[in-house]
């Protein structure tokens, strides 16, 4: 038996690796399995984007290797974007990288980044990544605790107490992922301002400023930030391209040249198909976002009505592709799912898989229909 690398030793399999795997049996078995846990958008991408991919195929260079930056167009698009969505001014030739999903983003800038024993400050709850990998590069994950009587935000005062003489690292991630807590200004200006104090690179994650949010907000707005922060962007969830796999780091060129050394050695360019229809989405207008939540707002209402119904309670004012509720007191997550899994056939997130500060608390996914959410209802009540 060959032996393997003592780092995967650090890490599980992922959650909802393992958890899917065990819905799929129940499935397989008969079971008319509804399931509200992962955020995959159900609808569809923008017609446009899929007219750009097929009209692209038969292009010379559609089928070669492509640029590491990806094409100057999409740099150009993205740029775009975020001067219109976030009034950010971002430089498209040295400022932008596209990534493959947000997801390759975390590693990266691990390995750009991070030694051995250098410490992370990572949110708890937060998605899991920011731990696994980590953990994964050698480096030592630091929890910082979120909770709702601080509506979800970061204590600095209180991490201020602490050592943070070996942080080099903090993932922040507004809107935040379970919780769709929203950032407020403040909060960035003090993160902003917290990253100098400590020479410690803040990187916002910011995938969901899009989904049921009327003012997406980049940390990159704020003045100076660009010196000590980096932002990563996703089009899996803005544009319903999970599968795609499109997303971006932006932030000064240094930063920007240092995470290219690491892509640049581990993959060999983004298909030129999936750049062209990425940029035909960045182009979207104010309608594709009006649209898109026209039907996310619907889909809310009944999941509200779901967790009433599972005698849970959650914050109206909440963003993003999922509600956060918190269940009657006492209840465990991972019990609470695994019993409302086997009587109701409905598979729902226990808040645990973000932290032990998601204990109490349950997570549902809006990607499935206003008829599945009807079923569900009508199967809890
Ligand atoms: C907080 C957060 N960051 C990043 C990602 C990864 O997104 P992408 O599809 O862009 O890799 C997710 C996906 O669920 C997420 O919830």
């Amino acid at each position: 038996m060959i032996e393997v690398a003592k780092r995967l030793h650090t890490v599980e399999e992922y959650y909802f690796s393992k958890k899917l795997r065990e819905v799929g049996l129940l499935i397989a078995s008969g079971k008319p399995i509804i399931n509200l846990g992962i955020g995959s958008p159900d609808l569809q991408p923008p017609q446009k984007v899929i007219d750009a991919i097929s009209n692209s195929l038969f292009d010379a260079t559609a089928h070669k290797y492509q640029g590491y930056q990806g094409l100057p167009e999409l740099r150009e698009a993205i740029a775009s974007f975020y001067s219109t969505h976030f009034s950010v001014k971002i430089n498209a030739t040295n400022e932008i990288l596209p990534l493959m999903g947000s997801k390759e983003g975390i590693m990266h800038i691990s390995l750009a980044y991070l030694n051995e024993g250098d410490e992370v400050l990572i949110p708890n709850p937060g998605y899991p990544t920011y731990q696994s990998v980590t953990k994964l590069v050698g480096a030592k994950g630091v929890l910082y605790d979120l909770d709702a009587t601080n509506n979800w935000m970061p204590n600095i005062e209180a991490l201020e107490q602490e050592d943070l003489s070996k942080v080099k690292l903090m993932w922040v991630n507004y809107p935040h992922m379970p919780t769709g807590a929203k950032p407020t200004e403040t909060v960035f200006e003090e993160l902003v301002a917290f990253a100098r104090r400590h020479n410690i690179l803040i990187v916002n994650d910011n995938p969901y400023s899009f989904v049921l949010n009327d003012n997406p907000t980049s940390i990159l707005s704020i003045e100076g930030a660009k010196d000590v922060c980096l932002e990563l962007n996703s089009l899996s969830k803005t544009f319903n391209m999970a599968g795609w796999r499109v997303g971006m780091v932006l932030g000064n060129s240094e930063h920007i040249s240092n995470i290219l050394k690491v892509k640049s050695n581990m993959d060999s360019g983004m298909f030129y198909g999936i750049q062209k229809g990425a940029i035909e989405a960045l182009k979207c207008s104010e309608m594709w976002f009006v649209t898109l939540n026209s039907v996310y707002r619907k889909r809310r209402n009944l999941v509200w009505k779901l967790a009433d119904a599972l005698n849970c309670t959650y914050d109206k004012n909440a963003t993003g592709l999922f509600v956060w509720a918190k269940l009657p007191p006492y209840l465990k997550s991972e019990e609470f799912i695994d019993l409302v899994l086997k009587d109701n056939h409905i598979f729902i997130t226990p808040g645990t898989i973000f932290g032990t500060q998601g204990e109490g608390y349950i997570r549902f996914s809006l990607c499935a229909s206003e008829e599945v959410l009807e079923e569900a209802i009508a199967r809890v009540k």
